[in-house]
């Protein structure tokens, strides 16, 4: 008989109080009201350790692609522990998880995106492909050529690189002097810049800005643009169409390397495996992580094209980056079968289909409502954007806390989401099937609603 184990909610609050140190969060007000704590999971579900049920609106962090409690993704970590924990994959050894699984990317990602190396996470990987992105020009002797283009809104993760690469203030603020070398241009953010245009001059408005930066820089000096398919963090900002397509051309006449962030739009999440499908553009470089292994353990990495892995096989240098977790063991046995529940149960299907029925029953119930401002998505990546005045687009005074109270609405109503300041990003689990989705969006209509009642 299963043992459901028991928890003691005031001494782990105490506890988490005391000594834990949480990342995005009011530390001042965790010090005062403590913790959520969550203690089980099965699909689309968590349990609190008071024993109340939560739609996981949010995937953990938008990472728990195939659902909490998968009993095989567990089985797969034990046997490659109980076979051997830990082997590196540096100074030429391996084993064969992160063998079987770089090669089982080249078989998934388009194009010739054919040789991986492994991280621990997100940032990690975006330092990686910003640091390979650099050194491919200088190997080929263009050592001058290091700026990155990227993007304002762009989320890339809080290492220093990443993060210089971030364009969304509050992660800069009080942690500089920042790593130099890093330009941020227009998100393709329609709901705030393309005032009186049309989508295509929206994007001829976005292409004009990339030339006239290269032209004012010189392409001399720009090693890479790096960008999210879809930005996620920042408000799910989804592009036009034909951005993409408009913008990789622009970077490979003028010999940029473009290099996806596929750290949530990975494996599933936007309707298709990768984001890049919905653009039909390959990048030269890629990074991804989050729903790689769904959170079970953390793995991350990169690929690169066949171009750049033979610049970088040069005979007479070693390639002196990596970490210590690149490749490990357990982490890309468990990548493995977890690819193999995103396929087998066409999840990226799921997540075009529940996405457009999340976004239309959203629409439904907020559309017209005096302070949502837009709703928008690309399949399970979903953003409420909340604002003062819909006529003026107004944004809210951050004393309105809006963030906070959406949180405790929410909660309230058994869903978790992530209530920012400017409204409530959603990214549930590729599994969520359409009861769950009208909970969810009754409760976000609801929890809008009693926060401005
Ligand atoms: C697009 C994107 N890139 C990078 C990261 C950073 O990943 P990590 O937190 O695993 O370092 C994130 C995290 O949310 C992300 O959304």
């Amino acid at each position: 008989m299963a043992v459901v184990q028991t928890w003691n909610t005031a001494e782990l609050v105490a506890q988490d109080q005391a000594h834990l140190l949480h990342p995005l969060s009011n530390l001042r007000a965790l010090r005062e009201h403590g913790p959520l704590v969550m203690v089980r999971g099965e699909d689309v579900f968590l349990w609190d350790s008071d024993g109340k049920r939560y739609i996981d609106a949010f995937a953990g962090l938008w990472n728990v692609n195939v659902g909490h409690g998968r009993a095989e993704l567990a089985e797969a970590a034990a046997a490659q522990i109980r076979e051997v924990e830990f082997v590196p994959t540096f100074f030429g050894l391996a084993s064969p998880p992160p063998i079987e699984l770089a090669a089982r990317l080249a078989g998934l990602f388009p194009g010739d995106l054919n040789h991986f190396q492994f991280t621990a996470g997100g940032a990690e990987s975006n330092e990686t492909a910003l640091k390979i992105a650099r050194y491919y020009w200088w190997l080929k002797g263009q050592p001058e050529k290091v700026t990155i283009l990227s993007r304002k809104m762009a989320y890339h993760g809080i290492a220093m690189g990443a993060l210089a690469a971030t364009g969304i203030p509050a992660y800069h603020e009080g942690f500089g002097p920042q790593a130099p070398g890093y330009l941020h241009l227009t998100p393709p953010y329609h709901y705030r810049h393309s005032e009186g245009m049309s989508e295509d001059e929206f994007v001829a408005s976005l292409v004009r800005e990339l030339e006239e930066t290269i032209a004012r820089e010189g392409a001399h000096t720009i090693a890479a643009m790096i960008g999210e398919p879809v930005q996620g963090a920042g408000g799910v900002v989804v592009p036009p169409d034909r951005y993409w397509a408009a913008i990789a051309p622009v970077l490979k006449a003028h010999d940029i390397l473009l290099i996806f962030d596929e750290v949530i739009c990975g494996f599933g999440r936007t309707g298709a495996m990768f984001g890049m499908q919905q653009y039909g553009v390959t990048p030269d470089i890629v990074s991804f992580a989050k729903g790689v292994t769904s959170g079970y353990v953390p793995l991350g990495g990169v690929g690169v094209s066949d171009e750049v892995f033979d610049a970088l096989s040069t005979p007479d240098r070693m390639f002196m980056h990596g970490f210590t977790y690149s490749g490990h063991p357990v982490s890309c046995a468990v990548a493995l079968p977890n690819i193999d529940i995103i396929e087998r149960e066409r999840l990226p299907e799921n997540a075009g289909r529940g996405g457009a029925y999340l976004l239309a029953a959203l629409h439904d119930r907020l559309d017209g409502h005096p302070h949502v401002g837009n709703v928008r998505g690309k399949g399970l990546m979903l953003f409420v954007e909340v604002v003062a005045d819909t006529a003026t687009k107004a944004r809210l005074d951050p004393s309105f806390n809006l963030s906070a109270r959406l949180t405790a609405a929410s909660r309230e109503r058994g869903i978790i989401v992530r209530p920012v300041n400017d409204g409530i990003a959603i990214s549930p689990p590729l599994t969520i099937q359409q009861p769950e989705l009208d909970v969810v969006a009754d409760a976000i209509a609801g929890s809008i609603d009693e926060v401005f009642s």
